[in-house]
């Protein structure tokens, strides 16, 4: 049985209904968080309810629940599921409405829905010989720093990446690279971990500040700053990162050889360094 979380109860999925008047269906009025749980333990948690209060407050909702009450709703549903591995997916929307108005009803008790969906691991090919990528014009909003459930743009960036056979489309504004359409960019250039500086115009990725923090306790040189389109067609390596997807190296864009085609030192560096992260949390008690 998947069971799933919804407003104070667990209820198989199937059960789990939502009002037509829930403005998270009618306007997309509402924020989200995708956090790993790892053997049974959520991985990051702190940091994916820091930016969840983040979001929430930036679309003004109040949080429904204290950083404790998250927790106890998130790993009892995660122990439920058992040991492999799940992305834990929470939503809060602002809540069903008398009527749909783009205006915040006055009184409105938000909705929160909670489930687990396993996390298949990462392919041996992906590893061995990376993943395609396509640089794509930015066509969101200006507040991609809010994980919005509003995801349409990004669902037709998606698209056209897959359409196109690559695992995913790297963002370009203003001739600058700044996300993937469901990650965090990071290049390497002249020894150096470079990733676009947090903005109005990127998701502050979970994955992309642990791989920032492995880079400064492990000694790795690194640097937040802005990235043109132009560096990242001459980029030692690219890597995408993600909660679920962990750090994948792209090893061709826009149908062109990322150097040698081939995952790079720092990569398999990195990789190495996330993976014993993670197998600390797994044995932690
Ligand atoms: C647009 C965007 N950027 C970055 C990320 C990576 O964030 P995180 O590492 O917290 O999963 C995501 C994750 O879904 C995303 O949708």
């Amino acid at each position: 049985m998947n069971s799933v979380y919804l407003n104070g109860k667990t209820l198989p999925i199937e059960e789990a209904c939502v009002s037509v008047l829930d403005r998270g269906f009618l306007l997309g009025d509402g924020v989200y968080e995708v956090i790993p749980a790892y053997a049974g333990k959520l991985f990051r948690l702190d940091q994916h309810l820091e930016r969840l209060n983040n979001s929430l407050g930036a679309i003004g909702i109040i949080n429904p629940h204290t950083h404790g009450e998250w927790k106890t709703i998130l790993q009892k549903l995660v122990t439920e599921h058992g040991t492999d591995d799940y992305s834990v997916y929470l939503q809060v929307t602002r809540g069903v409405a008398a009527k749909r108005d783009h205006v915040f009803p006055e009184e409105v008790i938000p909705t929160v829905f909670v489930m687990c969906n396993p996390i298949p691991p990462v392919d041996d090919t992906i590893l061995q010989y990376g993943v395609t990528a396509i640089t794509l014009d930015d066509i969101r909003w200006k507040r991609c720093d809010i994980k919005a459930i509003t995801l349409l743009a990004n669902v037709i960036l998606k698209q056209e990446a897959h359409d196109a056979d690559a695992a995913e489309a790297i963002l370009i504004k203003d001739g600058m690279a700044l996300e993937g359409a469901a990650s965090n960019l990071f290049i390497v250039m002249k020894g150096k971990i470079i990733t676009p500086p947090k903005s109005n115009q990127l998701l502050p990725g979970v994955t992309r500040d642990l791989v920032l923090e492995l880079a400064e306790v492990n000694g790795i040189p690194f640097k937040e700053r802005p990235v043109m389109k132009q560096e990242l067609l001459n980029a030692q390596e690219i890597w995408l990162t993600s909660s679920t997807r962990e750090i994948l190296p792209v090893t061709k864009l826009d149908n062109e050889r990322v150097n040698d085609g081939k995952p790079g030192a720092f990569w398999i560096n990195m990789i190495d360094l996330y993976r014993q992260y993670k197998q600390q949390l797994k044995e932690m008690a």
